[in-house]
């Protein structure tokens, strides 16, 4: 069964600042036990979704279901399956980290001892211990969103929301994040993620799927989105090539003091060769997630354009 089901969902902010269409007849599909990433601009209409998805807004239009409950009718039940961590949350400035999470699983129904084994398992893997009992006011920011995802993580439940939950955070706190995401995923949960962070996405998720302007551009694997965008070399000269000579082959930019171009397989031999011929390193590489999602994104915004649909 599929764990979360949307059906032509649409949502029209109606504010003083006239209306905002942030999804757009959403269709999409999550399978029970995925790791699945969200992926797209700021304003692209993430957020929007998860707070629908997770009962915190009422859609102008459409329906979801998760584990085949309807959302919009029956939240009650949906809630007890469910955990958030919303985008930018705060923690209690006067609880501290273990107090978050111990007091979490108990008002959601643990036993004292469960919670309290579980949240010793949960504040070590997340590199909490050495803060476990300092209130959430004194510590720095990353450790206060790490306070929030501990909570969430903690709790097991049947389909967590995570809207960018490492953010603010440092390369190691992130991995022990990731870490933790694919514990919770072992045990039985599904996972909805956002990041703006494609090497995470690229590292933890097995599908994902790219919004832009409240519609999915995309679904499927990260790999599956890098080959789509057909240009699967990226090749970096430091000098000696200007734009205008390498933009019939692909997309060009400025990097590190020299031009990239991301190009297709048969031209990379021609292109080695040019730049032997005048003594200049070229380094060779496949196309980084990142730089499909902008060449996915960034296609649809000139499409968009072209058809004079951004206003
Ligand atoms: N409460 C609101 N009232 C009016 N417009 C809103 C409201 N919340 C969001 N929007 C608008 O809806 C659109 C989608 O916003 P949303 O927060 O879902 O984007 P997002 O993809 O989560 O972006 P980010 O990556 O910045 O978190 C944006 O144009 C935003 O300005
Ligand atoms: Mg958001």
């Amino acid at each position: 069964m599929d764990a979360l089901r949307a059906r032509s969902l649409s949502k029209v902010y109606d504010g003083r600042r006239g209306r905002v269409a942030a999804l757009d007849h959403v269709d999409l599909d999550i399978r029970t036990g995925q790791l699945f990433g969200f992926l797209g601009r700021n304003g692209a209409g993430k957020t929007t979704f998860i707070k629908i998805a997770s009962g915190l807004l009422i859609p102008t239009s459409g329906s979801v279901e998760l584990f085949g409950v309807d959302v919009r009718t029956r939240v009650r039940e949906v809630r007890e399956r469910i955990a958030i961590v919303p985008q930018e949350g705060k923690p209690f400035y006067h609880l501290t980290p273990r107090e978050h999470v111990e007091e979490y699983l108990l008002v959601r129904g643990a036993s004292s001892e469960t919670a309290r084994d579980t949240t010793d398992r949960i504040v070590r893997a997340m590199g909490l211990t050495p803060y476990a009992s300092t209130p959430a006011m004194f510590l720095s920011g990353g450790l206060q969103q790490r306070t929030l995802v501990a909570m969430v993580l903690a709790s097991g439940a049947e389909f967590l929301f995570l809207d960018e939950p490492t953010l603010g955070m440092d390369p190691f706190a992130r991995r022990q994040v990731w870490d933790v995401i694919r514990h919770a995923v072992r045990a039985g949960s599904t996972v909805l993620i956002t990041t703006h962070y494609l090497d995470e996405a690229e590292q933890l998720t097995d599908e994902l799927a790219v919004i832009e302007g409240g519609h999915v551009l995309y679904k499927g694997s990260a790999e599956a989105l890098k080959s789509k965008v057909r240009r699967e070399v990226r090749l970096h000269f430091d000098g000696g090539f200007s734009t205008q000579e390498l933009t019939p082959f692909g997309e060009v930019y400025a990097e590190r003091g020299g031009l990239t171009v991301m190009t297709t397989r048969s031209r990379v031999e021609e292109l080695t060769r040019a730049a032997l011929e005048r003594r200049i390193a070229v380094t060779v590489g496949p196309v980084t997630l990142e730089e499909a999602f902008l060449t996915l994104v960034g296609r649809s915004i000139e499409e968009d354009e072209a058809e004079g649909g951004a206003t």
